[in-house]
């Protein structure tokens, strides 16, 4: 009803002003960021003009007392206002009505990121600011400087990331009881590679070259293969888990960190069975060697020597036989000489590493 106090303080609204001072983005997890904001809004409501020409500071308490707007964080989980020592807000009334209401508020928000580039990734993030109650016929939101109305991302210093862009926008949101007005503030988060890149990537890098000092080492010498070998599986294993544990709750994404892991993983597993390969087939020739020799023995020894020597030989390398063909099909066909495979490995493991990294890195640095 035109009598209504409200709707009369509403006819008597003009505009009201938004524009954040200072912004402090202290945490951002996968799911939501948490921002401790000074949030000020500005209307006139001419009912307060006064003579003079000094403004007029009230407390928090008499805030009750006045018409503020209804605003609210769209996508907010979880916010308070700080009430040490007092609660705070504050009002400020000029002569010519115009009131300034500034409050300190933390607000967690949604702002649910796509981590498959994780962490070469970039985020969009928005805070949106709705009026609760008051439609777009009564009540308009304009930010006061536009673009510039958020101040402090510059000075924002972040653990993970660097604020890119940001931007301000006005909109409207629709829902089924009517309009309403809405601020949107958008910025970009870059991710700060370079702590992953000493954290993750180099140690995962220096444990597959280290994987490849194998391929110089003596085949004979099988302690320090098989403990560079397993020593470097064991290693990335951990790393892998201590890359997981960055981010917990986001696991089952797979992850650009997840597939360079991955890739490393498989390369160090690769030179692994590199040498379980060659020395397998080695042991193999060596074998053959012995066989042949035994046998020529064989020809001078006594009948019944010969028959214990040829059923004990015969006992302990039949299996041996039928994988050494088996084996001798696919590979030492090709290698004559199984030294050979550390020669293909040396220049193979590490030029297909950098072919792999260097797709790898353009894919996601790029795309
Ligand atoms: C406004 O303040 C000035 C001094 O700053 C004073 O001279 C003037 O009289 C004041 N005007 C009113 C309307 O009070
Ligand atoms: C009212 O006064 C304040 C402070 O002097 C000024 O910033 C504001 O623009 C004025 N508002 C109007 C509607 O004149
Ligand atoms: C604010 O920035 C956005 C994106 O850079 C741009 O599209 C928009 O026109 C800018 N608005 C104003 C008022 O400058």
């Amino acid at each position: 009803t035109p009598n209504d106090k409200n709707s009369q303080m509403l006819e008597n609204l003009t505009a009201k002003e938004y524009w954040f001072d200072h912004c402090d983005i202290f945490c951002i997890s996968f799911q939501d960021y948490t921002a401790t904001i000074f949030l000020r809004q500005r209307w006139t409501d001419e009912r307060l003009c006064f003579e003079g020409n000094k403004s007029l500071s009230l407390d928090g308490r008499l805030v009750e007392m006045l018409w503020v707007p209804d605003t609210f964080i769209v996508d907010s989980k979880k916010s308070f206002l700080h009430d040490i020592t007092v609660e705070n807000r504050l009002i400020r009334i000029y002569p010519n009505g115009t009131v300034l209401y500034a409050i300190r508020i933390t607000a967690t928000v949604a702002c649910s990121m796509d981590l498959t580039k994780y962490p070469m990734d970039k985020q969009t993030c928005t805070l949106q600011l709705e009026s609760w109650g008051y439609n777009i016929n009564d009540v308009q939101f304009y930010w006061t400087r536009g673009n510039d109305s958020v101040r402090g991302l510059e000075t924002l210093r972040l653990a993970q990331y660097t604020v890119e862009d940001h931007f301000t926008s006005v909109s409207e949101a629709v829902y089924e009881t009517g309009r309403y007005p809405k601020l949107v503030f958008h910025f970009e988060l870059k991710r700060n590679i370079l702590y992953f890149i000493l954290e993750t990537y180099v140690p995962s890098i220096l444990l597959v070259v280290l994987s490849w000092v194998s391929f110089w080492i003596s085949q004979s010498s099988v302690p320090a293969r098989i403990c560079i070998g397993v020593t470097t599986v064991l290693t990335m294993t951990t790393l892998m888990m201590g890359a997981r544990t960055s981010l917990p709750n986001a696991n089952c994404f797979i992850k650009a960190i997840d597939v360079y892991l991955g890739i490393c993983f498989s390369f160090i597993f690769g030179a692994l069975l590199e040498y379980a390969v060659a020395h397998f087939c080695t042991l193999h020739r060596s074998n053959l060697r012995v066989h042949t020799k035994v046998d020529s023995k064989q020809n001078i020894n006594t009948s019944s020597n010969r028959k214990e020597e040829k059923s004990k030989h015969s006992g302990c390398s039949s299996p041996m036989t039928v994988m050494k063909r088996l084996f001798c099909i696919s590979d030492c066909f090709y290698v004559k000489n199984p030294y050979h495979i550390d020669n293909y490995a040396r220049l193979s493991f590490p030029l297909s590493f950098i072919i792999i990294n260097v797709f790898y890195w353009v894919y996601y640095l790029y795309f």
